[in-house]
């Protein structure tokens, strides 16, 4: 778009696939350095293969904190095996102890794409919703909510409007300036989608995890930008070791701070003010923490990076007491995409390129055989040289949803680059697969259909 660089477009029809770059241009963290208890199919595949902050779920975990996860779907269009695989991740985290809250973006889908709430509703239910319970989300640790009642995340959208600009936004997602304003509000919506279940009303402070395609990204970046802006207090790691804890003075905290309209200090709230930040970690067992009001900071200098997320939270919980929000960047997980069916990019508007989950398996036959394939052009050449199943969609199908036994998987790769799995043969080992699974799944989908309304959360019923 505008410069040489990776682009991540969560409303475009390309897509990147040159992850190591995507990591290294945004900042991600590699999963590779990441103790993953219990990994799920996805993690031993790679698939899942980035991440912002997901030690902290991790950490919170190990101690035995709560932790919270959060997804949003659009109530448009027909639910695919692209959707299904975040369910499968929160599923793994729920698993893992996690609470689940799910937003409905109605609003957003009756801005951007005219959906109207009604149809948006019925479409949550019965499209993704019921496909939740067939896939085994628990409802009894999964809250459903829509936008549209649920004022909170419209009235967080507006406060934290405040700290960002159009600039920002362009930055982040190439808009100009005939970008319909719906473009502009939906993110900011989400935003509050993304950071209320960590509000005291919807289960406290506490690390908030959103899995998400790679595309998703800049969502994420926007979202985290805006809870550090708003923090009343700053953490940041010394230049010679330890942790600095600086304040932050808006407009919105300045009185309480002791700083008045001319920016004149007054020196007695000030004081009173960084010793309730010592107070607030004095417990944290650090044997020197140094107060420097003039300089605005306080230090720790034994404190290390790995202490960061406690000291972090009690300067959050110090803030949410003096009467500010307490928002802690959302942690996320990123995945990558498999390939569409055609070879080009995955899209609920364009049915060839993937399964959906209620597609007859006699039209998921079809597909699959009429996939792109890795293999060679003639019986001969692809005994010789083998396939590749890095491009081929039969196999990768396999892999990404339909294979879950790993040492299977490692045969039919390579024994298809060996030559000996030919390309029909690779299709019709996925067309059987993925029948067993949607035929699974349709039966699960009946024996699970009178729990659909217990996902829903009170304002969503
Ligand atoms: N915008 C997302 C989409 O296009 C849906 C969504 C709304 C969402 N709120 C969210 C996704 C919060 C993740 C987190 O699919």
């Amino acid at each position: 778009m505008m410069n040489d660089g990776v682009n991540i477009d969560p409303w475009g029809s390309e897509q990147s696939t040159d992850y190591a770059r995507i990591i290294d241009q945004f900042g991600l963290q590699s999963t590779d350095s990441l103790a993953i208890p219990n990994p799920s199919r996805l993690h031993r595949r790679d698939i899942i293969f980035a991440h912002r902050d997901f030690d902290q779920v991790l950490t919170a975990n190990s101690r035995g904190d709560p932790f919270g996860v959060l997804t949003g779907l659009m109530p448009s269009g027909r639910m695919h095996l692209g959707h299904s695989m975040v369910i499968d991740q929160i599923s793994w985290l729920q698993d893992l102890g996690g609470d689940v809250t799910i937003a409905v973006a109605d609003l957003e889908s009756n801005a951007t794409r005219g959906v109207s709430l009604a149809e948006g509703r019925r479409v949550a239910l019965e499209e993704y919703v019921a496909n939740y319970a067939a896939l085994g989300l628990d409802p009894e640790k999964c809250n459903v909510y829509f936008q549209s009642s649920r004022n909170i995340v419209q009235r967080m959208g507006f406060q934290l409007g405040k700290r960002t600009n159009l600039s920002e936004l362009e930055a982040i997602y190439g808009f100009d300036g005939a970008t319909n304003l719906a473009h502009v509000q939906a993110p900011l919506v989400q935003a509050g989608d993304i950071l209320h279940p960590q509000l005291d009303e919807y289960g406290g402070l506490r690390p908030i995890v959103v899995p998400v395609g790679i595309d998703q990204d800049p969502h994420l970046r926007l979202t985290r930008g805006l809870a550090a802006k708003s923090n009343w207090f700053n953490l940041s790691a010394g230049k010679n070791g330890g942790q600095i804890i600086s304040v932050s003075v808006h407009d919105d905290n300045a009185a309480l701070m002791g700083v008045d309209a001319n920016g004149r200090v007054d020196k007695d709230k000030q004081a009173q003010i960084f010793s309730r930040i010592v107070e607030s970690i004095v417990d944290l067992g650090f044997s020197d923490i140094m107060s420097n009001p003039k300089h605005g900071t306080v230090t720790i200098p034994g404190a290390t990076t790995r202490d960061a997320l406690g000291i972090r939270m009690r300067l959050l919980e110090l803030e949410r007491s003096m009467g500010g929000m307490g928002l802690l960047a959302p942690c996320s997980t990123y995945h990558r995409f498999a390939i569409g069916m055609t070879g080009d990019k995955m899209s609920s508007s364009k049915p060839k390129t993937t399964i959906f989950l209620g597609d007859d398996i006699s039209v998921v036959e079809k597909k699959i055989k009429g996939s792109f394939s890795g293999g060679q052009a003639t019986l001969e050449e692809h005994r010789r040289l083998g396939g590749n199943p890095d491009v081929d969609v039969a196999y990768q199908y396999l892999m990404y949803f339909f294979e879950e036994d790993d040492d299977l998987l490692a045969d039919i790769n390579s024994d298809y680059r060996a030559g000996k799995i030919l390309a029909g043969e690779m299709k019709q080992m996925c067309v059987d697969k993925a029948g067993e699974w949607l035929t699974n799944l349709d039966e699960m989908r009946h024996q699970t259909a009178h729990l659909v309304d217990d996902f829903l959360a009170e304002d969503a019923r």
